[in-house]
């Protein structure tokens, strides 16, 4: 893979990032809650107290597990530069849950006073997708302790800077700040998470250069990059999916406006790291479309159940289903197999769909293929769990759930095919 790093990310600079930390340091143990503990008790409805409780708590134990696993990304770091503003992000990190904690503990009033204590008492409001995000993060951080190597550092630094920083925490952060600011509401809080969008915007700055350092030298780091996204892309999606839509849009922001945010920034970091994302061969995000389009398949794909936490049955939404096969043609590697080969699909609860596998030009299509060189039999039910990653193709088809017709030959080559 061709990485090409723009002249303005070689502009960032490891030593002047640690000068601007320096001057930059806010204290948030400072903070006056007066009027945010009369706002919150006397000003803000029981929707925006809930939705709020809510959305805190993502942020609230985000900043512990990242304060928690930062430090050996500053082993791995090669340089000193990079190691030192590793250090003092891993500060800021520790100052950001700190905020948090003391904005749920004289605010809410929830917890005992300690941080442990206030995160046990918040645990139960945490959604799937943040299990799931950071969860991979502390696995992230264990291979990363026994693993100094560059690509290693690559595949931590996209999930820690680029996917959790960058891609979720920030956009948050601007819609929380934003809605707050509308309603006249929380003003030290506000205040905070200002200094916290501050310091996440150094620490993504970071992450960008260092990724755009590592892809140049090594193009297996740019692999790793590519990888790191799409094996959680059906995690982060899900990470902001509230219980309730009114969560989110008793602030006047939806869940779309927020996922079309998210994929803008993502794009823009991944631009600036240097990575070809127009020309991605099995790019998991359709770049061709706008963010916007990108945040409508996501939510559709997630509302649809056909990624995410399976709360319920799939619903059968031509529209979505459509998506996902549209996602399945975008990810397969046609060079596992001859050049139009063929793929039909039948479903004993939907209508079937095949796709003729071609270099450059692979294609899906609902309906049947006369002779198709694979015939997969299931339910759409099925089907769509092995699509998400819930469940184990090889495990239904021992229990004759899924049924595979083809070449003995042809058939061990899908699992290449399908990525
Ligand atoms: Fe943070
Ligand atoms: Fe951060």
């Amino acid at each position: 893979m061709r990485v090409k790093v723009p002249a303005a990310t070689k502009q960032i600079d490891y030593a002047d990032l640690y000068a601007r930390w320096e001057r930059g340091n806010w204290r948030a143990t400072e903070l006056d809650f007066t009027q945010d503990k009369i706002d919150w008790e006397e000003r803000m409805t029981p929707q925006q107290r809930r939705g709020a409780l809510w959305l805190y708590t993502l942020f609230f134990h985000g900043e512990d597990a990242v304060t928690d696993g930062l430090s050996p990304y500053i082993d791995a770091a090669p340089l000193e530069e990079q190691k030192y503003f590793l250090a003092t992000q891993q500060v800021d990190e520790a100052r950001h849950a700190v905020f948090f904690s003391r904005f749920m503990n004289e605010v809410v009033g929830v917890g005992d006073g300690t941080t442990g204590g206030t995160l046990a008492a918040t645990a139960a409001q945490l959604s799937w997708g943040h299990k799931m995000v950071f969860g991979r993060l502390q696995r992230m951080a264990d291979e990363l302790r026994e693993d100094h190597s560059p690509r290693k550092l690559a595949a931590a630094v996209t999930l820690y800077h680029i996917i959790v920083e960058g891609s979720l925490a920030q956009p948050g952060q601007h819609m929380i700040e934003q809605s707050l600011e509308r309603l006249d509401l929380l003003p030290a809080f506000r205040a905070g998470m200002a200094n916290v969008a501050l310091d996440e915007q150094r620490h993504i700055a970071f992450g960008v250069r260092l990724l755009a350092d590592l892809c140049e030298a090594d193009s297996g780091c740019a692999d790793a990059v590519v990888d790191t996204i799409r094996e959680v892309l059906p995690w982060t999606t899900a990470v902001a999916l509230p219980p309730d839509p009114s969560y989110t849009e008793v602030f006047g922001f939806s869940l779309l406006d927020l996922y079309e945010e998210a994929a803008r920034s993502q794009e823009a970091r991944l631009r600036a790291i240097g990575l070809p994302v127009d020309e991605l061969p099995r790019f998991p995000l359709p770049m061709d479309l706008s963010p916007r389009l990108r945040a409508e398949r996501g939510l559709k794909l997630l509302q649809a159940r056909m990624i995410g936490p399976k709360d319920g049955p799939i619903i059968h939404d031509p529209e979505a289903i459509a998506i996902l096969f549209d996602t399945m043609r975008r990810q397969a590697d046609p060079s596992a197999v001859a050049p139009g080969t063929t793929i039909q699909w039948e479903f004993s609860d939907a209508e079937p769909w095949f796709m003729r596998a071609d270099n450059g030009s692979t294609a899906v299509t609902q309906g049947r293929v006369p002779d198709p060189d694979v015939t997969l039999t299931s339910s759409f039910e099925d089907f769509a769990d092995v699509a998400a990653g819930r469940s184990n193709a090889r495990v239904l088809m021992l229990k004759r759930r899924m049924k595979a017709k083809g070449s003995p030959r042809l058939l061990l080559k899908l699992p290449k095919l399908f990525g």
